[in-house]
């Protein structure tokens, strides 16, 4: 039988409304959010993923400003500019688009960017609160993966939680999540001895490396939740999961498609993200 679609796009949608409403709330308000977006480089993807994210603050009425830098920008230049922003009363969150270009200290340049304007929840603080079971501001991705979950009704409590990829954008964090949610948690990464027999283990499957359709039907047990994450661009162009998803849909009980998955529901808590900020 073939897996449950979980549907981010449309989650994310319904999720978009109800902040249509809260901006519109704010304005009368007096308050207006505002996000500033920095992108550093000529990163096709991160453009792409750029211009989603001000698309979307548009669409719910946050005011969102790009910055956009050369691939040979400094470090101190970049640093400057966020101070500004941090001292900028009309913006409540700031956005560093990730990769910054080699040259750039990407934890230095993260550090620098008010923790409470942190809208990606990448500032160490904010990181920090997480572990301690405090959460402040939570990463998109992590974030949206956990509202999909919850959206979906798969309990946590109790079960095998396997995570593939140990980033700090992605892995770490949702492993916090998990865990918070008292499910039993493992993470695997590139040196991890026996991965198809860990991720077969597991009732709950994050996949969050960046290699497309790493996880095959052969490494998820019958009936599994498997969560997407990545977004792999394929030789001919088209886009694919961490998951090879015609063939794990067959196996898997729930699954997230890409597009369509986790992609919007990462924009969706973005944009919960600024309006929480700015209220
Ligand atoms: N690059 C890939 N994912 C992300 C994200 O969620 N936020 C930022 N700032 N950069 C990214």
């Amino acid at each position: 039988m073939s897996a449950r679609i979980l549907d981010g796009k449309a989650l994310a949608a319904e999720i978009r409304t109800a902040l249509r409403a809260k901006v519109a709330a704010l304005v009368r308000h007096g308050v207006n959010p505002g996000l500033a977006v920095i992108l550093a480089g000529d990163d096709p993807a991160s453009k792409v993923y750029v211009r989603n994210k001000t698309r979307a603050c548009e669409e719910v009425g946050v005011r969102s400003q790009q910055i956009d830098y050369p691939a040979a920008v400094t470090q101190e230049e970049l640093i400057a500019r966020i101070r500004k922003l941090n001292a900028d009363p009309a913006v409540h969150g700031i956005l560093v688009q990730l990769p910054l270009p080699k040259q750039i200290d990407s934890a230095a340049v993260l550090a620098a960017v008010a923790p409470e304007k942190d809208v990606d929840g990448f500032h160490e603080s904010n990181l920090g609160a997480l572990l301690a079971g405090k959460p402040r501001v939570v990463p998109c991705t992590p974030a949206g993966v956990m509202r999909l979950l919850e959206h979906a009704g798969v309990t946590l409590a109790g079960k095998h939680a396997v995570v593939v990829g140990r980033s700090n954008i992605v892995g770490k964090p949702v492993a916090l999540l998990l865990l918070q949610k008292d499910a039993t948690v493992t993470i695997c990464h590139s040196k991890t001895k026996d991965l198809a027999e860990t991720c077969r283990q597991a009732d709950v499957l994050i996949a969050a490396v960046g290699r497309a359709k790493l996880v095959t039907a052969a490494m998820v047990k019958p009936g599994a939740c498997v969560i997407d994450v990545g977004v792999n661009r394929l030789p001919d162009g088209k886009l694919a999961g961490d998951v090879d998803f015609d063939a794990v849909k067959e196996v898997a009980g729930a699954i997230t498609p890409v597009p369509g998955g986790v992609g919007p529901m990462t924009i969706a808590m973005l944009l919960e993200n600024c309006v929480k900020s700015a209220a």
